[in-house]
């Protein structure tokens, strides 16, 4: 029974913590329920608790520790600690990876497309107003930077 098989078929979720040291995907339910495991592949938003590894196989997989450019938190990583949008932090790696695929897909997504966009992201300490409040403060910033590099 090839080991690459049984490779293939773990969750990635497992594959980036245990193998690979990144920590920042979380593991909540494991059923792809909550969204605290959410990882980019390719761009889009994906549960890594239930994608198996095979599956992303020549795909750019980004987590939260990749989203950084270099010392230059993203807009929506600093949108976060503006707003203090995280109390126990488990789920905030999530909901930032989720908000980054849907800002880069939808730069002026209005709130109601947002809350639709994140409501498969869960916040047991409830902070979702704050969150919602750094979502629209980083479409500003990202908005604004847009529009600044188009003129220059
Ligand atoms: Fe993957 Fe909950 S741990 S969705």
């Amino acid at each position: 029974f090839p080991y690459t098989t049984l490779f293939r078929s773990r969750p990635l979720l497992f594959v980036l913590r245990n193998e690979l040291d990144y920590t920042g995907a979380k593991f909540g339910c494991g059923e792809g329920q909550c969204g605290a495991c959410t990882v980019l592949i390719d761009g889009a938003a994906h549960r890594s608790c239930v994608t198996p590894t095979g599956s992303a196989v020549g795909k750019e997989i980004t987590t939260i520790e990749g989203l950084a450019d270099g010392d230059k938190l993203h807009p929506v990583q600093e949108a976060f600690i503006e707003c203090d949008a995280m109390q126990c932090g488990y789920c905030t790696t999530g909901m930032i990876l989720s908000s980054v695929a849907l800002l880069r897909k939808n730069p002026s997504a209005s709130e109601a497309q947002i809350k639709q966009a994140l409501e498969g992201n869960i916040c047991r300490c409830g902070t979702y107003n704050r969150i919602l409040a750094a979502v629209q403060r980083a479409r500003q910033t990202m908005l604004s930077e847009a529009r600044e590099n188009h003129r220059a």
